[in-house]
């Protein structure tokens, strides 16, 4: 043989291993992506949540034992694994969308949404934090004229839990001496959130006109904040928080947008986000469902039901329309809160840049019931995550009430079955303690598991006298340094050590 036709020989066999080795690889894909079953879609979204990505671990794919999209609703939703304490099995993934929007074009108009230009915050900067030595994030909106107690709660818990990151605020311009001192030496970095009208054309005047403005009363629902004369402030708050989190460029691990009033901490929130959470870039907050409630069945039922709830078809049906809502193939699904919703940077950014962009939009369509004060953020986030509007199916998940970092109290802490509107708030039967601590636990998580203890405590406003007892009972919960006057709460040691360095400059 002539070395020649060897060496052609030897050529073509290496070209062949080549081959075999990219249909092998590829064959081992496509079982991964058969095991999620619509392989297509789950393919483009790890492009989506992957790329830049900068906090949280590398995408991979979730082990969904069903398909999102197959339109069939009893496997993109399984609350009998959930009863059944097989919580890795559980899923509450979206449907169809029923506008005949393609999935695989909505993942490429999510996309696109991502990487359109962020504008600078439009709020003057009041204060900058010294860099935390975490990466982690916390944004909110928190314009109140005086915050006192809040500030304590909000910022006293989270600080006391060791919690080292960023925390972003929007607040009032005005806000007094003693609690501006009070957020620098918490390392609170803040906005000043300026309040003035909206611009008239985002209102329905139909309402506007007649001066009965539903909401008028919620400070939130009425006005909107210079620089964001667009969008409602309910609104507004999540297109500050788009822009807040690129400005903050060590802001590379999770984010969680938060609501202020009504929300504590008993750890860092951040901490029990290992793997069960890591596969995935957005994370939605379940309040309690019928597959969550731990009040024996046949006993009082204190779980709202998405499709089930009047509230949500009255805010969602006018604007979209009853065939694209379709409330019936909700029946059963868990309301998921807007206001704690947990995201890597990029994951976040996602979020929010849907949501903000379907506010401008649904503007735009000109019919007032897409308008304010028809439409709210948490009636249409939900419409738009159960629709799959966010894109990136494979990276998102909802977390089952009564697990993970946020246990929401609003709706365990008030029985709708007691007639009398001021006596139906302040249940505690639902609630469950720590025996030694008096601490607040997740009723779905075991001892011993990190996320027992609930880490974030949402809406315990709705709790009544015994939530304000047990804040008396758990005071060094929110004051680590022992102070009793906001004034006399010392910095938190970084915060320190970074001003003793300015101070020798
Ligand atoms: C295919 O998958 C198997 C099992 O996961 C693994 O052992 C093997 O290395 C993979 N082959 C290739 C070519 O990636
Ligand atoms: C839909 O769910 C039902 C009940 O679990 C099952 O029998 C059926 O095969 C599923 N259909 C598809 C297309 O997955
Ligand atoms: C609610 O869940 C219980 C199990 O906890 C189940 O027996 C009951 O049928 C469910 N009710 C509805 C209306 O789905
Ligand atoms: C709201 O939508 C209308 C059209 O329906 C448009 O004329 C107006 O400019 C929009 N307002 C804003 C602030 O974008
Ligand atoms: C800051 O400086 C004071 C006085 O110089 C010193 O007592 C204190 O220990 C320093 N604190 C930190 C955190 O470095």
């Amino acid at each position: 043989m002539k070395p020649r036709t060897l060496l052609r020989m030897l050529a073509l066999f290496i070209l062949a291993l080549l081959i075999v080795q990219t249909l092998l690889l590829l064959s081992n894909e496509s079982i991964v992506g058969s095991s999620s079953s619509t392989p297509t879609t789950l393919g483009r979204d790890v492009v989506v949540g992957g790329g830049a990505r900068t906090g949280g671990e590398a995408v991979v794919f979730p082990h969904h034992r069903t398909a999102p999209f197959d339109g069939n609703a009893t496997t993109t939703f399984t609350p009998h694994e959930f009863l059944a304490g097989r919580r890795e099995d559980y899923v509450n993934l979206p449907l169809h969308p029923a506008d005949g929007e393609d999935p695989d074009r909505r993942d490429d108009e999510v996309r696109r949404l991502t990487m359109e230009y962020v504008p600078p915050p439009s709020e003057e900067l009041m204060h900058v934090s010294p860099i935390p030595p975490g990466r982690n994030a916390i944004l909110g909106l928190a314009s109140y004229p005086t915050f006192a107690i809040g500030w304590r709660r909000l910022l006293g818990s989270l600080r006391n839990a060791g919690y080292d990151g960023h925390v972003i605020m929007g607040v009032n311009p005005n806000l007094p001496d003693e609690e501006r001192d009070y957020l620098d030496r918490m390392g609170v970095t803040y906005y000043a959130v300026e309040v003035v009208d909206c611009d008239p054309s985002i209102l329905d005047e139909r309402v506007a006109e007649g001066g009965k403005e539903e909401g008028t009363k919620n400070a939130v629902r009425a006005r909107c904040s210079v620089g964001l004369e667009d969008l409602k402030l309910e609104w507004g708050r999540y297109e500050m928080a788009r822009r807040w989190l690129r400005a903050c460029e060590s802001c590379t691990g999770w984010s969680m947008v938060i609501d202020t009033r009504d929300v504590f901490f008993q750890s860092d929130p951040f901490a029990v986000l290992m793997e069960e959470y890591t596969r995935h870039d957005l994370l939605f907050v379940e309040e309690i469902a019928n597959h969550t409630n731990t009040l024996p069945s046949g006993g009082p039922q204190r779980a709202t039901n998405l499709g089930r709830s009047n509230r949500f078809v009255h805010h969602t049906v006018p604007c979209y329309g009853k065939d694209v809502v379709r409330a019936y193939e909700l029946t059963d699904r868990p309301m998921l809160c807007s206001g704690t919703v947990i995201g890597t940077r990029d994951g976040m950014h996602r979020f929010l840049s849907v949501l903000v962009d379907e506010f401008r939009r649904n503007n735009r369509s000109g019919k007032p019931e897409c308008r304010s004060p028809h439409t709210t953020d948490q009636w249409t986030m939900n419409h738009m995550y159960y629709r799959g509007k966010f894109g990136s199916v494979s990276t998102t998940r909802t977390l089952p009430w009564g697990t993970g970092p946020v246990l929401t109290v609003g709706t365990p802490c008030v029985d709708q079955r007691i007639e009398d509107v001021r006596a139906r708030i302040g249940r505690k039967d639902m609630i469950v303690f720590d025996p030694h601590t008096g601490l607040i636990l997740n009723p779905h998580e075991e001892d011993g598991s990190p996320a027992r203890i609930a880490p974030i405590l949402h809406q315990y406003d709705r709790c009544g006298k015994w939530m304000r007892d047990w804040f008396e009972e758990h005071r060094s919960l929110f004051n680590a340094g022992g102070g009793v006057r906001l004034e006399d709460e010392p910095a938190v040691a970084w915060v320190r050590a970074a001003m003793n360095v300015s101070s020798e400059r």
